[in-house]
């Protein structure tokens, strides 16, 4: 049986009527990279009910976090909604996952593309002082199908660009840039899909960057299924390389977790 430990919700929020986040006390000899999974779950009928989540904290926060989609019928998140302070939550020990910089080939900019609750692992990665040495642009898309799924806009744009110790790096590198799909937000370039936004170089002339280049750009990808196959198809079109278990690449993949 897969090695869990448990750990206690010290804080619950609520996004909206489909998301929320939860943080977890950590047990010091937890250790993992930013943008890894682990599998969390709860005792069901006695019997351990554990899914994959990508860790939303960064490795030297002194808790662990989550975000989660609450799935009305979900085996797991059907309960996992209703957790509040105070109750135990299992982790397994044994955090893993494709996202982290150590698989990506040294570029210029980093983009991070996210549909759902696939910005978790980004969360974990833009808090990291390392990235912004390794990049000089970061480049943090989220795409939604509503503005209200637009979750940790305030530690994106004010505690992040705020934090004492590399702010200033993250306020020169750092680019959000927000979609949203199914009703009107800000601009049309803000209202298409990632692939649209890529495919069609709305984002880097919106961005005034460079078209996209294998020689320049690096990516990690994490959404659905639907979203990962269809990006991949234009990365590779452009020339750009994933990359696998034992080869640096362009970009990375991981499916964000939907089957809760
Ligand atoms: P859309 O509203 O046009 O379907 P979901 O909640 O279904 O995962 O969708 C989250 C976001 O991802 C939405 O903006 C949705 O756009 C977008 N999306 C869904 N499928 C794809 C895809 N195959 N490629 C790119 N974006 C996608």
């Amino acid at each position: 049986m897969r090695s869990t430990v448990v750990e206690t919700v010290t804080s619950v929020h609520h996004w909206n009527e489909t998301l929320f986040s939860f943080k977890t006390t950590r047990k010091p000899s937890f250790t993992f990279e930013n943008g890894q999974f682990v599998m969390i779950g709860l005792e069901v009928d006695g019997k351990p009910l554990l899914r994959a989540y990508s860790i939303a904290s960064a490795n030297y926060e002194d808790e662990l976090e989550f975000f989660s989609i609450k799935v009305p019928n979900g085996a797991l998140t059907s309960k996992l909604q209703h957790l509040t302070l105070g109750d135990s939550v299992m982790i397994s020990t044994r955090p893993t996952g494709t996202l982290v910089a150590g698989h990506l080939t040294p570029g210029r900019n980093l983009y991070l593309l996210a549909t759902g609750t696939g910005l978790a692992p980004f969360m974990g990665i833009i808090k990291d002082p390392d990235i912004y040495e390794q990049y000089e642009k970061i480049i943090l898309v989220h795409g939604v199908r509503y503005a209200s799924e637009l979750a940790y806009q305030q530690a994106i744009c004010e505690a992040l660009p705020n934090n004492e110790y590399f702010g200033d790096l993250v306020r020169d590198k750092l680019i959000y840039y927000p979609s949203v799909t199914r009703e009107s937000f800000r601009s049309p370039a803000h209202q298409q899909r990632i692939t649209h936004l890529l495919a069609d170089e709305v984002l880097s002339t919106e961005l005034g960057l460079p078209p996209l280049c294998p020689s320049r750009d690096r990516f990690m990808l994490c959404g659905s299924q639907a979203m990962i196959s269809d990006t991949m198809d234009i990365l590779n079109s452009k020339g750009f390389a994933k990359a696998t278990s034992r080869r640096q690449g362009d970009y990375v993949i991981e499916q964000a977790f939907l089957e809760k």
